[in-house]
């Protein structure tokens, strides 16, 4: 039997259900309220007044709840880390696309097990930051065998895998990089494919161009596998045209924009995903999220967690810098960090609470949800139910 448990005195709730109260215009925001949760899934939301009788009880004490924040680009599975590159950057060099050989390096060197066990350390990690569901990225392997295991490791922690073979052309290949795209778009993805749900390039310069990112995604495509892409981080280029003439779903980084990028990922409905502890962690201009707003185009806020640009797994400090550094309000920002990302990842089955969605919560220690980012790198996690469990 199935049991339920009733939170209740939740003092402001947030559930992103455009049912509730539209006070903030976004967040369906309930005061006084409670939340029934019902082995994996949300069965009742309303005022605590109104609640039912449930199995169990936990007293919010007039905590804030939200739903739990889902990341929708990460890159857990690697070895080693980059401390003297974030070193050598915050004195002066520049951050490169170059350092991810470096990763690759220790990540084919390392085991299964170990790679295991780094994943399984950060999203431990992100759920004590209050991320319940998470997309796990390959792209440190970049040999057939390296990026099947990376991604047979990723699928242990998620169903959003990601195969990303076109991270960077490894140095085995740097004299010959067309034959690296036909190596991905064979043998690598035959290899991927079982364990990965989308297919993602790094469309940059010094990456991969626009005709290697089409052919990339052309044989995802046929493999079953939906495309997202990496591009406009390190300067202006194609890469977020081309996702929204292919209606993808998101593209990521999106930094360096035209007002036709804007436009067509506006017309497109093609997510942009803002990944702003790259830009903190590489003192790099932060992506313009009031030009993308303001035109009506759908934004993600997302961690990027990896050892080179972004070596955090805190949705709340990127909920911290969105507002502080890329002018969102803590409303948007959240939205960004919970529906947005759902809705980057396609799922409608998280990022909301309401009735039969999973039972994702995640308790505050503050009275509102704003406190996330007005009290930046204070630990406010209290409490989180991922698919109704309560974890620590
Ligand atoms: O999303 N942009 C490309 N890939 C990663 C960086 C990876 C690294 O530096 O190791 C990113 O920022
Ligand atoms: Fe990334």
């Amino acid at each position: 039997m199935t049991t339920s448990t009733l939170v209740t005195h939740i003092g402001e709730l947030t559930t992103n259900d455009p049912g509730w109260d539209q006070r903030d215009g976004l967040l369906g925001l309930v005061e006084d309220a409670a939340v029934v949760l019902e082995g994996d899934r949300v069965a009742w939301v309303g005022r605590a007044a109104d609640a039912p009788e449930a199995d169990a009880y936990v007293d919010a004490g007039g905590r804030a709840a939200i739903p739990g924040f889902v990341d929708s680009h990460s890159h857990l599975v690697f070895a080693g880390d980059r401390a003297q590159e974030f070193a050598a950057r915050m004195t002066g060099a520049p951050y490169t696309a170059g350092g991810i050989r470096t990763t690759v390096a220790a990540t084919r060197a390392a085991t299964d097990e170990q790679l295991t066990h780094n994943v399984a350390r950060l999203v431990a990690e992100m759920r004590r930051n209050g991320t319940t569901t998470v997309e796990i990225k390959s792209g440190y392997g970049l040999t057939v065998h390296d990026e099947a295991r990376s991604l047979a490791v990723a699928r242990q922690f998620t169903d959003e895998t990601t195969f990303l073979g076109a991270h960077v052309v490894p140095p085995e290949h740097a004299g010959d990089p067309a034959a690296y795209v036909d190596l991905v778009t064979g043998p690598m993805l035959d290899a991927a494919a079982p364990y990965a749900s989308w297919i993602d390039v790094f469309c940059e310069t010094g990456a991969f161009d626009e005709d290697q990112a089409r052919a990339i995604l052309d044989a995802g495509a046929a493999r079953g596998l939906r495309g997202r892409l990496h591009a406009n981080q390190l300067g202006p280029g194609p890469g977020v045209r081309l996702a929204a003439e292919r209606g993808l779903v998101a593209v990521d980084h999106c930094t360096y924009l035209t007002d036709d990028d804007v436009a067509a990922l506006r017309d497109s409905g093609t997510i942009a995903t803002l990944l702003p502890g790259v830009e903190f962690s590489t003192r790099q201009p932060y992506p313009d999220a009031r030009r993308l707003i303001d035109a009506g185009v759908r934004v993600a806020i997302a961690s990027d967690c990896n050892p080179g640009s972004s070596y955090t797994s805190s949705m709340p400090l990127c909920i911290a810098l969105a507002v502080r550094e890329m002018r969102m309000s803590p409303s948007e920002a959240l939205y960004a960090a919970t529906k947005g990302g759902a809705d980057a990842l396609a799922r409608d089955d998280v990022g909301v609470l309401a009735p039969g969605k999973r039972a994702d919560l995640v308790l505050l220690d503050a009275p509102s949800h704003i406190h996330l980012a007005y009290r930046p790198g204070v630990h406010l996690i209290s409490g989180v139910f991922a698919g109704g469990r309560p974890s620590e």
